[in-house]
């Protein structure tokens, strides 16, 4: 029998200089570098930066990046008109997903090792996913998309186009330190995802497609919108113990809990955790943080000791959710933060290329006779 480790779990794919992180101790580093301190100092497209050319840019640097991003936030009418032609009850991230795949028979990528290839290409998909996802969320409403603006920040620009408003700066702070903290978190299953599909020198608007089908699911990044769903469904303070102790019991997971890396508090869920608490200014006694920091505490009595603890989407939906975003948006937000990470780790495949094929154990029948049609017996489970 050979070693088999289910969800591939411990078993280093590949090597990375992109992030590292340390489980036991909270730690979380980009290119080497702690986020508290990126979440304190640095803004989203400086983080991005850093994350895709290994090295804090220069002032001049980072206007170049961020000019060329704002350049190229807006997409073509034809991709407008394919977000038009998408089931409006339909989830933003398959939009998403389906956007990003007609993005690249826009600009068809033959050449994934050069170099300008790969920084138009990056630039342009940091730079449009936002106008994607403004523009679903508008257009599925039978609102007009709004045309990105270039005098607004990245940030900025991105509640703009939701809201039709220029956003108060305070928010529009804290919402850039949230995709600082979720731009990148080593070899999860969105970032495998993508560099399985780059290990086949597929260009990076179909890798980014993958990762993006990948981080919709609820086990990952769809967590953020389970755990608003969740702490809606509970309600009332009263509800909490009945509501986690029947989960427990049946082997239910409790949506914002829990990592496969992490046995200590997320080190991203204490500083949303913060702002969370900074946004429930009015500290009313059914706010969904109340609620939150409740839920955390009654885990804590009963799961604590092992380990299960709030991870960064516990935290991060009741941020958006004050912001007044709506709640299927928080994962095609997770997106956009994430795919610089994608990005990254993605030219790191392609530059040491070796395609992903791995093993399985075979666990069913040899030598089945081949049964034809007309004597074939109804199958049995
Ligand atoms: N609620 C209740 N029990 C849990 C939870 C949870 N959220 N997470 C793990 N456990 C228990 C699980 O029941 C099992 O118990 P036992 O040993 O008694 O059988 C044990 O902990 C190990 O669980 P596992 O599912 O084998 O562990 P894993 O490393 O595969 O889990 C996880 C990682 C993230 C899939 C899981 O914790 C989970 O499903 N959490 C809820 C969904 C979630 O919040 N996902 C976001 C993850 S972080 C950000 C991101 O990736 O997007």
């Amino acid at each position: 029998m050979r070693d088999f480790f289910p969800g591939l779990a411990g078993v280093p794919a590949a090597k990375s200089s992109v992030s590292f992180v340390d489980g036991a101790e909270g730690i979380l580093e980009y290119r080497g570098i702690r986020i508290e301190d990126l979440a304190e100092h640095s803004s989203f497209l400086e983080t991005a930066f850093l994350l895709l050319f290994n090295h804090l840019p220069t002032k001049l640097e980072l206007e170049h990046f961020n000019r060329d991003i704002s350049q190229r936030r807006r997409i073509k009418y034809r991709i407008i008109d394919l977000l038009k032609s998408l089931p409006e009850q339909g989830h933003p991230m398959d939009a998403l997903q389906a956007a990003v795949a007609a993005l690249g028979m826009f600009y068809p990528t033959h050449e994934v090792l050069d170099e300008a290839t790969r920084y138009l290409t990056a630039v342009r998909l940091i730079a449009k996913l936002p106008t994607i996802v403004a523009a679903f969320a508008r257009l599925r409403r039978g609102d007009e998309a709004i045309q990105p603006r270039d005098d607004l920040s990245y940030s900025e620009n991105f509640l703009y186009m939701l809201t039709e408003q220029i956003p108060d700066p305070s928010l529009v702070k804290i919402f850039d330190v949230c995709l600082i903290l979720h731009a990148e978190h080593t070899m999860n299953a969105s970032t495998f995802s993508g560099m399985v599909t780059a290990s086949t020198l597929a260009d990076p608007y179909t890798v980014i497609s993958s990762a993006i089908g990948t981080l919709k699911g609820p086990l990952h990044g769809g967590a953020n919108e389970a755990v608003i769903h969740m702490l809606e469904e509970i309600n009332s303070l009263g509800q909490i113990p009945a509501y986690l102790d029947h989960k427990l019991a049946n082997k239910e997971k409790v949506m914002g809990f829990g990592h496969r890396i992490y046995k200590v508090k997320d080190p991203r869920a204490l500083v949303m955790q913060g702002f969370a608490q900074q946004l429930d200014a009015h500290r009313d006694t059914q706010s969904l943080f109340t609620l939150a920091r409740a839920v955390e505490a009654h885990m804590e009595s009963r799961v604590g000791t092992k380990g299960i603890r709030p991870n960064v989407d516990f935290y991060s939906g009741i941020i958006y959710h004050r912001m007044g975003i709506e709640t299927d948006l928080f994962t095609p937000i997770f997106a956009m933060a994430r795919v610089t990470g994608w990005l990254a780790h993605c030219f790191e495949q392609y530059q040491e290329n070796h395609l992903f094929r791995p093993d399985q154990i075979y666990e069913g029948p040899h030598h089945r006779p081949y049964e034809p049609l007309e004597t074939r017996e109804p199958h049995s489970q």
